[in-house]
């Protein structure tokens, strides 16, 4: 595939407010609730980045909740990619949290999600590469692919070089 695009063109911000539901009785939303939100934002990047493919969650590195969210409050993901291989797009997710009344955010975490392209058989597919525009774009991808050979040295499918 020779299509490249640029991480711009797939970002997505997602803004959810917090109900009762989300949360425990002492009023803090759950972890898994952001956890899910964290995916689906990962979803949406990758599927912009990827359009005709179903985009496949293959791992979520460790997440750490540095803040409490609390119900009322909206969760706020600002997601992009990082770096892309063949198939395999490691998206960063931002975490925040707004209180409503207030206005004020505070940083809550930050996720990465490795999303897989898979074709109409659900077989890993190629994706565009990344169109690198700036330097902080080239430090993001670097970093990525550092990251990338981590975890799949973890999962025990380490390669050296990009397929
Ligand atoms: C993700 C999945 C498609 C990978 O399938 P696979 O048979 O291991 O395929 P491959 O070994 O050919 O890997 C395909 C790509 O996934 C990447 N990959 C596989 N396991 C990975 C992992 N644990 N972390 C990061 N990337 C991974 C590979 O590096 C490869 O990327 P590349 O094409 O860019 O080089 C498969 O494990 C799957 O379908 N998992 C379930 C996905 C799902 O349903 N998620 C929702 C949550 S349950």
């Amino acid at each position: 595939m020779n299509l490249r695009k640029s991480a711009h063109e797939s970002r997505t911000e997602l803004t959810v407010m917090m109900l009762p539901s989300d949360a425990n009785p002492k009023g803090n939303v759950f972890g898994g609730v952001i956890m899910k939100h964290v995916d689906l934002a990962a979803g949406l990047v990758a599927k912009r980045h990827a359009r005709n493919t179903n985009c496949v969650t293959a791992s979520i590195d460790r997440m750490t909740f540095l803040k409490p969210v609390y119900i009322g409050h909206a969760l706020i993901l600002s997601a992009r990619l990082n770096y892309v291989r063949r198939s395999s797009m490691e998206v960063e997710v931002g975490i925040e949290s707004e209180n409503l009344d207030d206005g004020t955010r505070v940083r809550t975490g930050t996720a990465f999600v490795t999303m897989v392209a898979l074709d109409s058989n659900g077989s890993p597919t190629e994706v565009p590469q990344l169109v690198l525009k700036t330097t902080d774009d080239r430090i993001r991808f670097q970093k990525g692919e550092a990251r990338m050979q981590s975890r799949l040295k973890e999962a025990g499918k380490f390669q050296k070089t990009n397929p």
